[in-house]
């Protein structure tokens, strides 16, 4: 009798626990079953939204969900669920407070076209350590001495397109943002190798953007096989420089210096990734914002007069001398710093970025799934009205006033924000210093439109015909 008490005591015991645990169960999965996905639509299976993507101007596309969303959506492109953010507060969340929660995420396609050991695939401590060395080779103070070396590219370039009829302003700049990238990497580059790594790195971008196809002949496999020259061309830069024994300031040299807490070094291949990366990340990127900006400037003549102005004055002080522009003169150009960065605003190359979710994560009750691909929406801000007035207006008065935090990120936020800035940006008021104080330029055909390729730019590459000006 008293063993069967027992029994029924204990048996009692089990289906307490038993009935404790399945409420607990329950009321986790309810907890998160609250917190429910942000509003939007996920198209076909597979393929979600992708073709609508691609059938219109992407602009429009996110433009119109917003419209219809709100600032957080849901949507599936290229065989991932997404998350889009279109406020400034949700970038911050996912670029900057919350930035560990958020990794960067490439396809692995492009990862092996760059190289993975290459700055932005990472986070963490060797994303940091990279980093700071990147910014350092990259900063004012480093850049400061490259201002007459940059003049002299842009003078090349200028008299190159004076001399012939028609040019692709993109095509055109894209080769005078190679040479600047070459310069901040490497300071002097013997010509061979400058050749080589251009000849072998246009094969590489002109794969990069295309189906990533193994199969002998096809873009890729080409730009693949470019990549394998490239390391092998930068091997040998490397160890030339490495007999030389020199201590410079340039990248190469900050990477060949580097050493980590355990006096680690970085191998060749981690050097090439991040050369091939930085030359990737500055090239397209400066080259269509300056096509902008003539663009811009072409279509504005009271705003080109007023730029010309300032650099005329520029000019004339330093004696109608091209090698006598300084850093500090640089530092003192207020309307063509504000044209840059209106161009900036309004063509916004890119549009936005990617990361993925490492953890599920809540946002204002909506719920960003872990593996979920997070894109915030950089375009959407600049061209929101609620943070620029009439946003479709080209106006670069609008930047006598700063905008609010986090309402213009031209070069990003946070841990992985470029660090390119200050170089891209000295290279375009070099450049429209000797343009428009030497040049006259012509837009050639009035085709309106945008061109992706992946960044936006004019169509065609905004054909153009360049006078130099004493010849008129
Ligand atoms: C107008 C020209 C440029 C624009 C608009 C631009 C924009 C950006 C943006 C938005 C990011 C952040 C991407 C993200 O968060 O996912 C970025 C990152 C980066 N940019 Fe630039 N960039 C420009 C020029 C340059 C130049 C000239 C260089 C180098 C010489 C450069 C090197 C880099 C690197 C290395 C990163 C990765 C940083 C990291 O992951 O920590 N960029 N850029």
């Amino acid at each position: 009798m008293e063993s069967g008490a027992i029994l029924l005591y204990l048996s009692l015991c089990f289906l307490l626990a038993l009935l404790s645990y399945i409420l607990l169960v329950r009321n986790k999965r309810d907890g998160k079953e609250k917190t429910k996905l942000p509003p939007g639509s996920m198209g076909w299976p597979y393929i979600g939204e992708t073709l609508h993507l691609y059938s219109q101007d992407p602009s429009v596309f996110f433009a119109n969900k917003q419209k219809r969303y709100g600032e957080i959506f849901k949507t599936y492109l290229l065989g991932c669920p997404c998350i889009m953010l279109a406020s400034p507060e949700a970038s911050r969340l996912v670029l900057t407070t919350q930035a560990h929660l958020f990794k960067p995420t490439y396809p692995k396609s492009k990862e092996s076209l760059i190289g993975p050991s290459a700055l932005f695939f990472h986070q963490g401590d060797y994303h940091a350590r990279l980093r700071k060395l990147v910014q350092s080779s990259l900063s004012p103070e480093a850049i400061r001495n490259l201002v007459s070396s940059i003049g002299a590219v842009a003078i090349s370039a200028l008299d190159s397109w004076a001399s012939t009829h028609v040019i692709r302003t993109f095509t055109e700049m894209k080769k005078a943002s190679f040479e600047v990238g070459i310069l901040a990497i490497f300071g002097h580059l013997e010509t061979h190798y400058k050749h080589e790594l251009k000849k072998n790195y246009s094969i590489v971008d002109g794969g990069y953007n295309s189906f990533p196809s193994k199969l002998p002949g096809t873009p890729y496999k080409k730009a693949l096989l470019a990549r394998k020259r490239l390391s092998k061309i930068l091997n040998e830069i490397i160890c030339e420089r490495k007999e030389k024994m020199t201590h410079e300031k340039d990248l190469l040299g900050c990477l060949l210096n580097f050493k980590d807490d355990k006096g680690e070094i970085l191998n060749e291949d981690q050097i090439a990734d991040n050369i091939i990366g930085v030359l990737f990340a500055a090239q397209d990127t400066t080259a269509s914002v300056m096509t902008w900006i003539l663009k811009y400037l072409y279509d504005n003549p009271k705003l080109l007069e007023m730029v010309t102005a300032e650099q005329m004055a520029i000019h004339m002080s330093n004696n109608e001398s091209d090698s006598q522009l300084t850093w500090v003169q640089t530092r003192n150009m207020p309307v063509t710093h504000k044209v840059i960065s209106e161009t900036l605003r309004m063509a916004s190359i890119i549009s936005f970025t990617f990361r993925e979710a490492v953890a599920d994560v809540e946002y204002k009750g909506y719920l960003i799934p872990k593996g979920w691909k997070v894109l915030p929406l950089f375009r959407n801000i600049h061209h929101s009205a609620e943070f620029f007035t009439s946003p479709q207006e080209f106006n670069p008065s609008r930047f006598e006033n700063p905008p609010k935090p986090n309402t213009f990120m031209p070069f990003g936020s946070g841990v992985h924000a470029c660090p390119g800035n200050e170089l891209a940006k000295l290279e375009m008021l070099v450049m429209i210093h000797h343009l428009v104080t030497k040049f006259r330029w012509e837009v050639v055909g009035s085709e309106a439109g945008i061109q992706y390729g992946p960044f936006p730019v004019p169509m065609h590459g905004l054909p153009a015909r360049f006078w130099r000006k004493s010849t008129i």
